[in-house]
């Protein structure tokens, strides 16, 4: 069987990805049944026994900047060498609930850690690998305060003000933009039947 693809969804909290991607996992499923392919759901930090370890103690204990993004890439390197590289080789497609853009765009736009030590432990990680295609859900950062507003207990990141989400975002479309080829951008403000036109139109051109 063919090699699968990797596809990732990105955006800040309260952007709604997460909604949205079980909606889309079932239209890809669907999309694939004919061809054999399976379709492996995923999420990060975590998609590990050891990641959701590292998930656990990343979302809700203070650390240093560089110890967090350390974190993350360990995690990913786990997440990758665990179940990423092995289901793709296989031939199924993985779906992420975020990855590398997330450390770019939080532990870097919104913490504020050096671009070049973020880009150093991607190439160490990854090597030159990258998502076929990352979902990347656009919103202002007022209004995914309002919707986060009533959720759940705020873990660390959750809690965190609109001025560190204005950079993550900034982060987000910065990435963006220097990979074109690999992003599909949802204007996330938009009503769930809008976003879910231009979802099937992704998933149609996959
Ligand atoms: P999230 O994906 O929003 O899951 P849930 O919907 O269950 O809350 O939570 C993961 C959090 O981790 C999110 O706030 C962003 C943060 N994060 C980083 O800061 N850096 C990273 O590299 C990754 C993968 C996540």
């Amino acid at each position: 069987m063919a090699r699968g693809r990797f596809i990732t969804f990105e955006g800040i909290d309260g952007a709604g990805k997460t909604t949205h991607l079980a909606w889309f996992r079932d239209k890809l499923v669907e999309k694939l049944a004919p061809s054999g392919h399976t379709v492996v759901m995923t999420r990060e930090p975590g998609g590990t026994p050891l990641g959701e370890t590292l998930r656990e103690i990343l979302l809700h204990q203070p650390m240093d900047l560089e110890t967090e993004a350390l974190l993350m890439f360990g995690a990913r390197r786990e997440h990758l060498a665990q179940l990423i590289e092995p289901a793709l080789a296989r031939g199924d497609w993985v779906l992420s609930d975020r990855f590398t853009d997330a450390t770019f765009a939080y532990q870097g736009g919104g913490r504020g850690l050096p671009r070049d030590k973020l880009e150093a432990l991607e190439r160490w990680v990854q090597g030159g690998f990258q998502p076929d295609l990352t979902v990347l859900f656009d919103i202002p950062p007022d209004t995914a305060s309002e919707r986060r507003g009533a959720a759940r207990e705020p873990d660390r990141f959750e809690s965190e003000t609109d001025a560190f989400f204005t950079r993550t975002r900034g982060e987000y479309l910065r990435r963006a933009e220097e990979a074109p080829h690999r992003f599909a951008i949802i204007d996330s403000s938009q009503s769930i039947d809008e976003i879910r036109k231009q979802l099937e139109k992704i998933i149609a051109r996959l």
